[in-house]
């Protein structure tokens, strides 16, 4: 390790030109902070930094570890060797290996012959099957606590990495150790604010007595729908959301109708359609809630135009309703109620099939009977 390299990157730092760096460095850098502070789905965009890095650096490969939520471990969050899946599982101890160290440290480490250096370990390489002989190595900080480590490796030609080298890789881990942060902080809001919507739905359902863990099972039958359909994660955070809050409009619903020992007479079945609209009142109130209203509104509707509250047709209406009102129907069917025992899951399939089309939209039922038909194999 070179003596008297003990600058740092705090995030928060503002930008002051560093003798050495070029203008196209500073616009380039500026354009990597704004898409940072801008982007939740940041891996691409950290990648795009580094490799920025490693041109500017001439070096051949460079990584993000990322700190465990413990502080304890180091584990990779962008890895410009290619197969991310060989580095998933490589940990690394604070104080193991050079990224370890330079966590422990909290300041950055130049490497020159790697295999020779007292705090090399070969894990990595080992995975990667790559040869690993000089490290330019800088911790992230944010509010002086380090968030994770950043590592070029192997200048080009021979060469060491330089002081000059290392201003730069300072200079972008200002905005890498923020979005790092950040990234956590929404994460952990996003569960926070799923676990209170799953409370609020828990609650609704405490009031229903035949119909404990209908919420949560409707939501993982929605989300098996979309496993199979392919849709993208951003719509199933969605989609998943909408399952939750699909039946909160019954908080609307007196309890004599709610939790009546039989079917429901023409008004009381009219009171009870209801929920659908009440339900999509509550959440539009709330505007981060807009993705998840024609869930809630429509999942009653029919693919004949013989549901409610709309009479919505075919594609006419949304695809997480359609995906929901599968989810929905058979979890009714297959669960117990007190004037009519569950059907077993060939009568539930059976039923849905005799409906698809009618009731239901052929490609969601399709998707859903593949994939129970798996899980139901796994089960036995
Ligand atoms: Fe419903």
């Amino acid at each position: 390790m070179r003596p008297g390299l003990r600058g740092r990157c705090r995030a928060g730092t503002a930008i002051m030109r560093i003798e050495g760096l070029n203008a196209g460095f500073y616009e380039k850098l500026l354009t990597i902070w704004e898409k940072l502070n801008a982007s939740l789905e940041l891996d691409y965009i950290l990648l795009n930094a580094m490799s920025y890095l490693e041109e500017t650096l001439d070096a051949e490969r460079s990584s993000i570890w990322e700190l465990d939520e413990a502080g304890e471990e180091l584990f990779f969050r962008v890895f410009s060797g290619g197969n991310s899946e060989i580095v998933e599982e490589i940990r690394l101890k604070i104080g193991e290996g050079v990224a370890g160290h330079t966590a422990k440290i909290s300041a950055p480490v130049i490497i020159e012959d790697a295999e020779h250096s007292e705090f090399w370990s070969v894990k990595v390489d080992e995975k990667t099957h790559f040869q690993t002989k000089t490290i330019l190595s800088v911790p992230l900080l944010f509010r002086d606590k380090v968030v994770g480590v950043v590592q070029l490796i192997n200048k080009k030609n021979g060469g060491v990495f330089t002081g000059r080298d290392l201003r730069s890789v300072e200079m972008m881990c200002i905005p890498i150790a923020t979005a790092l942060v950040n990234a956590k902080l929404f994460k952990e809001l996003e569960k926070t604010f799923m676990e209170t919507a799953l409370a609020l739905a828990d609650a609704i359902e405490k009031r229903d007595r035949y119909t404990a863990g209908h919420t949560r099972r409707v939501t993982r039958y929605s989300l098996w729908i979309a496993d199979e359909m392919k849709l993208p994660s951003a719509e199933k955070k969605w989609l998943a959301l909408s399952g939750i809050l699909h039946d909160i409009g019954k908080i609307g619903i007196r309890d004599n109708i709610l939790n009546k020992d039989g079917p429901l007479a023409n008004d009381e079945f009219e009171t009870m359609k209801q929920h659908t609209v009440f339900g999509a009142e509550i959440v539009q109130k709330i505007h981060s809630l807009k993705n998840v209203v024609d869930g809630i509104l429509y999942h009653h509707e029919k693919m004949d135009g013989s549901g409610y509250p709309k009479g919505l047709k075919g594609e006419k209406i949304p695809l997480f309703a359609r995906i929901i009102a599968v989810a929905d129907t058979y979890d009714a069917m297959t669960t117990d109620r007190p004037y009519r025992k569950g059907l077993s899951h060939d009568a539930a399939r059976d039923e849905l099939q005799r409906m698809s089309g009618t009731q239901f939209d052929p490609e969601v039922v399709k998707a859903f009977l593949n994939r129970l038909e798996r899980e139901v194999a796994v089960e036995n």
